[in-house]
């Protein structure tokens, strides 16, 4: 049975107070089967309480960070370096368009965090724009989010979302889980979570609100 993951990425969103609120929500909602891997993003102020109400209370869900350094701990101020994040980050959304954009983030800078998660056993999860974004060795979970579909209400076809994940398959190895992301809803989401070819969903605005997220995880957990 292939594992479906579903991906919260809050992006700058969420108080503390609003990011235990939802956990509140939708950890005692999860279903426990292994092959469904649901997983939050908050912002890094908030990754340690949502992280200690997971763990107290058993719920089956896997915490990430947005991003973190691409040095090691050292003189990089406003910087979350790997070894900080470890222990309370299980995974880390790495080379996300919003910050090659905004943050002149490049390839070589996304490598470079790759290998400080591996050396901190973080499992990278790697954006790519389309089919031929490099991704670093190492990396076994890719998100396909065409910058055109992020946050415009535009998602890309299912059909087009599968056939790109198909080619990075080819590119990476069949074993690499590819996700689809980009203006994904809780009444889009079925035929991405549906198509052979794709691991699961990563979601932005549409994962604020957490009945639609769980709305998305029960699809996700029936399919
Ligand atoms: P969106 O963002 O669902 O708001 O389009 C997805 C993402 O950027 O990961």
């Amino acid at each position: 049975m292939k594992n479906i993951w579903v991906i919260a990425n809050w992006k700058s969103n969420e108080t503390i107070a609003e990011a235990l609120e939802w956990i509140s929500t939708v950890g005692p909602k999860l279903p426990k089967a292994p092959s469904i891997k649901v997983v939050v993003c908050p912002t890094f102020t908030a990754l340690e309480e949502v992280k200690k109400e997971v763990v107290v209370n058993h719920w089956p869900l896997w915490v990430g960070a947005q991003d973190l350094s691409p040095f090691g701990e050292g003189p990089y101020t406003g910087e979350e370096p790997a070894p900080i994040l470890k222990g309370l980050a299980d995974l880390a959304i790495l080379g996300h368009s919003e910050r090659r954009k905004n943050f002149a983030e490049t390839d070589e800078m996304v490598a470079e965090k790759v290998r400080r998660a591996l050396e901190s056993r973080i499992k990278p999860l790697v954006c790519v724009q389309d089919e031929n974004t490099p991704v670093p060795v190492g990396v076994d979970l890719v998100a396909y989010e065409p910058v055109f579909a992020i946050g415009t209400g535009h998602p890309d076809s299912a059909e087009n979302a599968n056939q790109i994940a198909l080619n990075l398959k080819k590119r990476l190895g069949g074993e690499t889980e590819i996700l689809y992301g980009g203006s994904v809803t809780s009444e889009n989401a079925k035929p991405f979570l549906q198509a052979e070819g794709l691991n699961g969903l990563l979601v932005g605005g549409d994962s604020l609100n957490a009945d639609d997220f769980l709305k998305i995880v029960e699809m996700a957990a029936v399919i």
